[in-house]
């Protein structure tokens, strides 16, 4: 049965004080480079961007060269289309050349851009977490229409209920983490969708900090203006 909603999960970025756990980020930048990225690109978000996760210029300028992908440019000698290491500027590149591309290694499905993938789909976070860890077994009395197809994997998160993007996190410690943290599925899940977040909206701090200024000063303004009435009609009786 499909799920409408996403399992309920925490985040530290969650609720009006909420703010980002940067070392969560720089997790899930390493799950989204190392297992993500084979597929999907990120073409929103600039390498130079990561300093917000906490790293400094050579720490960015090793991530862009040490990118699995290459971009696109110019063989300067012959004109002809080639690829050259990434740098802090470039955005996170596509691993294919074209949606066409992207297709043929997809079963025809295409990966899409995951740079605001968390705010393109209702659920947010939580949804993207639900998806990565509800793959589940075929359920007996699922009805034919239901059941996958070739190249399709069941998902009861996912609203056709199967989805082409084959289950990405499957193994305990398929990363390992700078920091120590144990990698299992879940983390890596968790940790993934916390650094999506952060993409698709890198300025969700300031937002949150400009509201509350916003609240308090409307406050002590209401007080002000309530002050100055009760002066202003003070001798009237
Ligand atoms: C779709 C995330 C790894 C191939 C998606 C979607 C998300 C996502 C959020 C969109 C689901 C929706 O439309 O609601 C991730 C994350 C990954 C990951 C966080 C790493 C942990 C991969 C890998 C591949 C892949 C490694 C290729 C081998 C696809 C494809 C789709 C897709 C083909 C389109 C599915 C469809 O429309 O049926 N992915 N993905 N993904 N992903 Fe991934």
């Amino acid at each position: 049965k499909f799920h409408k909603y996403p399992k309920a999960v925490s985040f530290a970025h969650d609720g009006p004080f909420g703010s980002f756990d940067k070392a969560q980020l720089q997790r899930g930048l390493k799950v989204y480079s190392e297992v993500c990225a084979a597929c999907h690109s990120m073409k929103l978000v600039a390498f130079r961007d990561f300093e917000a996760l906490g790293y400094n210029e050579d720490e960015i300028k090793a991530i862009a060269k040490g990118w699995k992908t290459e971009v696109p440019s110019i063989n300067p000698e012959t004109g002809e289309a080639a690829t050259r290491p990434a740098i802090a500027s470039d955005k996170i590149p596509s691993p294919y050349p074209n949606d066409v591309a992207a297709r043929a290694a997809n079963n025809n499905a295409l990966p899409p851009d995951l740079s605001l993938i968390v705010k393109a789909r209702e659920g947010g976070a939580p949804y993207i977490y639900s998806l990565l860890t509800g793959y589940a077994p075929v359920p007996a009395a699922l009805p034919k229409e239901n059941r996958p197809g070739v190249g399709l994997h069941y998902n009861p998160y996912f609203h056709s209920l199967n989805i082409a993007m084959a289950p990405p996190l499957t193994a305990d410690d398929q990363v390992t983490y700078d920091d120590g943290t144990k990698a299992t599925k879940d983390q890596m899940a968790k940790d993934v969708s916390a650094f999506l977040t952060w993409a698709a909206e890198p300025k969700m701090e300031a937002r949150k900090t400009a509201g509350w200024s916003a609240l308090i000063f409307l406050i002590i303004f209401t007080a002000l203006t309530y002050l100055s009435y009760r002066t202003i009609w003070a001798d009237k009786k």
